[in-house]
């Protein structure tokens, strides 16, 4: 089921969200709808709360060319162990915030740990599109957009069009 997916400014996007308990079938469903849900924006990746569930659930896939088989990755609890001391920057977006961009620098690689669809610990080694991808979905759980790393000036800017983005949203 597609889920609507909230727009910064919201109390939800700021919130640090809670650990998930052991797996369940209510879990993997979320999960699933995540996926479906990124998939239809589209988008590579997606975090429970943007659609409003305060929970440690992450989605992704940044499989990009056309042709190749879809890679989705569904992360529950998902932790960063290790980060390298070279860093990348990548102009980034946001589901939540559609149509903005902006240079965030982050480690260029990462060591993962998360628990997957089927309850099994994993954990993955991520470089470069993948890598700003899940420490982008990683803020996001604990309440922290990709604005968040920009200046005050142009976090406002964007923080103001959105504001003005749900207002017409809500007259139509
Ligand atoms: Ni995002």
């Amino acid at each position: 089921m597609i889920r609507p997916i909230i727009i910064h400014p919201d109390p939800r996007l700021k919130k640090v969200c809670a650990p998930v308990p052991d797996l369940s079938d209510a879990l993997r469903s979320l999960a699933d709808d995540m996926l479906q849900t990124m998939y239809d924006a589209p988008g590579i990746g997606l975090a429970a709360p943007q659609i409003g569930v305060l929970s440690r659930v992450i989605v992704m896939d940044c499989v990009k060319e056309e042709g190749e088989a879809p890679k989705p990755l569904v992360m529950f609890n998902p932790e960063i162990i290790a980060a390298s001391d070279e860093q990348n920057t990548y102009d980034e977006g946001c589901l939540s915030i559609p149509d903005q961009y902006g240079e965030v620098t982050r480690p260029k690689v990462v060591d993962v740990r998360w628990i997957d669809r089927d309850g099994h610990e994993q954990s993955d080694t991520f470089d470069g599109l993948w890598a700003t991808c899940v420490q982008h979905e990683i803020d996001h759980l604990n309440g922290k957009l990709f604005i968040d790393h920009l200046g005050a000036m142009r976090r406002q800017m964007i923080t103001r069009k959105m504001q003005k983005l749900k207002r017409e949203m809500a007259r139509t």
